[in-house]
């Protein structure tokens, strides 16, 4: 099949920053090994040598890792197009100098989603083409709706990929394999034998330039309500009978419809915004003060909440999910604790070891597993030690935007989200944003630098 990639958005910081590097290190490897026609789409008045040059300097800078030669082939690929993403004829004239079977890439704000997937139902896209959505998938659940009954306008379901880089994550997949794979985890994977799941992705990084962007977002909506939402769905679904894209949809959604939303907003949730501080060797300003963002939208960029999954599996189990910017040290994990054992012979103060739970680690980026467990100790065996196996895992082959393109391109929907779950999400994080929108949750400060705001 002749595929052509159209990226809308195609001068913006996505494509610069995580598009186009995906796609050249899919040249380095071979995987795009004859020419794909790249068209980018966006309002600048530019040529296609313009528009290489443009990218040409992106790569340079996000892009590294991929050997010139590659990046260089990569750049012989790309036209440009001045138009308008929201105006049918701009989109059928793109659509058609790319020409053959398109993915359609919306690497734009998530505002102009709907009047954009309006525009290509109007001028109509080729059979066999796919249409791929960046995330947030809206601002609500009536935005979702919205989105979600457009593009079953223009392709089935299965031709949508709702992006989530997560899911394209070495540790993210390798859930899949450490559960379905092995015999010792799952029989243990359960409320019976777990206590609770942390599901926690701190940040250093500030805002990086994007308040544009993530002011009117804030981390609930840029992170948790996608990203850990579906962590969650990976580390609490049923076992798929394939990998295939409707079976792991069908579990994950499962999952979702379970999640209850925090019945307390006050005790099961938390929002933050950082204040002047030092991470690392970096100082940073009040979030207020960065450019761009208007204080009083009291945007948060710290978002904090415990939900219980309502099954038969689960029930009883808290999953807390956590996500900030601007904090002390990157932690990416997940974290499963599981319950203490259910009589001890040991003497829990022998040798100075304690009979903590057991702790299933899944560490992110770098990507890594360990297993913490009692032991005896080296001096008293009557008495217990903390051990910890490690393993860390080797870089994957593909960073999550190379591995998510190729997937793309290959016309397979496994990484992506499903219409169903992208309405669940919002589903159960409309009540949080509902409930912090009339400030029944104090918006808390933390200090750049500092673990996040003092929750208990
Ligand atoms: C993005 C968020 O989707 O994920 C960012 O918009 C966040 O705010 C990023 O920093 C984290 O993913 P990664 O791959 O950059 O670690």
């Amino acid at each position: 099949m002749n595929r052509s990639f159209v990226v809308l958005g195609g001068t913006g910081d996505l494509t610069g920053r995580l598009l186009l590097p995906g796609l050249a290190e899919l040249v380095a490897a071979g995987v795009l090994a004859e020419p794909v026609t790249v068209l980018a789409v966006s309002q600048e008045d530019w040529s296609d040598e313009e528009y290489r040059d443009w990218a040409r300097a992106r790569l340079s800078e996000h892009a590294g890792h991929v050997p010139e030669a590659a990046r260089e082939r990569l750049a012989g690929w790309l036209g440009y197009r001045h138009g308008d993403v929201t105006v049918p004829a701009d989109l059928r004239a793109a659509l058609e100098r790319a020409g053959g079977v398109p993915v359609v890439y919306l690497a734009l704000p998530n505002t102009v989603f709907l009047p954009t997937l309006e525009a290509l139902a109007e001028a109509g896209v080729p059979d066999g083409a796919v249409i791929a959505v960046e995330k947030p998938f809206g601002r609500n659940l009536a935005d979702a709706r919205q989105l979600n009954e457009v593009l079953h306008r223009l392709v089935p379901e299965d031709r949508v990929f709702r992006t989530d880089h997560f899911l394209a994550m070495q540790t993210v997949l390798n859930i899949l394999g450490l559960r379905f794979a092995n015999r010792v985890f799952e029989p243990v994977w359960n409320a019976q034998h777990l206590e609770r799941v942390d599901i926690v992705f701190d940040e250093t990084l500030g805002l990086e330039g994007r308040a544009g962007y993530y002011d009117t977002a804030g981390a609930l909506r840029d992170m948790l309500q996608n990203h850990l939402l579906q962590m969650l769905a990976v580390v609490a679904m049923e076992p798929p009978a394939a990998l295939d894209a409707r079976s792991l949809a069908a579990r994950k959604a499962d999952v979702l419809r379970a999640v209850r939303p925090p019945r307390d907003m006050r005790r099961d949730t938390v929002r933050g915004r950082y204040t002047a501080g030092t991470v690392g060797d970096r100082e940073l300003p009040d979030y207020t003060a960065e450019q761009g963002v208007q204080a009083d939208r009291g945007t948060e960029t710290y978002a904090e909440y415990t939900v219980e999954v309502d099954n038969w599996r689960w029930a009883g189990v808290p999953f807390r999910l956590r996500s900030g910017k601007a904090l002390g040290a990157d932690r990416h994990e997940i974290v499963l604790r599981f319950k203490p054992v259910p009589h001890l012979a040991f003497d829990p103060g022998t040798d100075g070891g304690g009979a903590e739970s057991d702790v299933l680690r899944l560490r992110l980026d770098p990507d890594g597993i360990s297993l913490e467990l009692n032991l005896n100790g080296a001096g008293d065996p009557f008495g217990l030690e903390r051990r910890s196996l490690d393993v860390d895992l080797p870089p994957a082959r593909l960073s999550a935007y190379g591995l998510l393109l190729e997937e793309l391109l290959a016309g397979r929907a496994a990484l992506s989200i499903s219409d169903v779950e992208a309405e669940e999400s919002w589903r159960i994080v409309e009540p949080i944003l509902a409930a912090w929108a009339a400030g029944e949750v104090p918006l808390l400060e933390y200090p750049a630098g500092s673990d996040g705001p003092a929750c208990g």
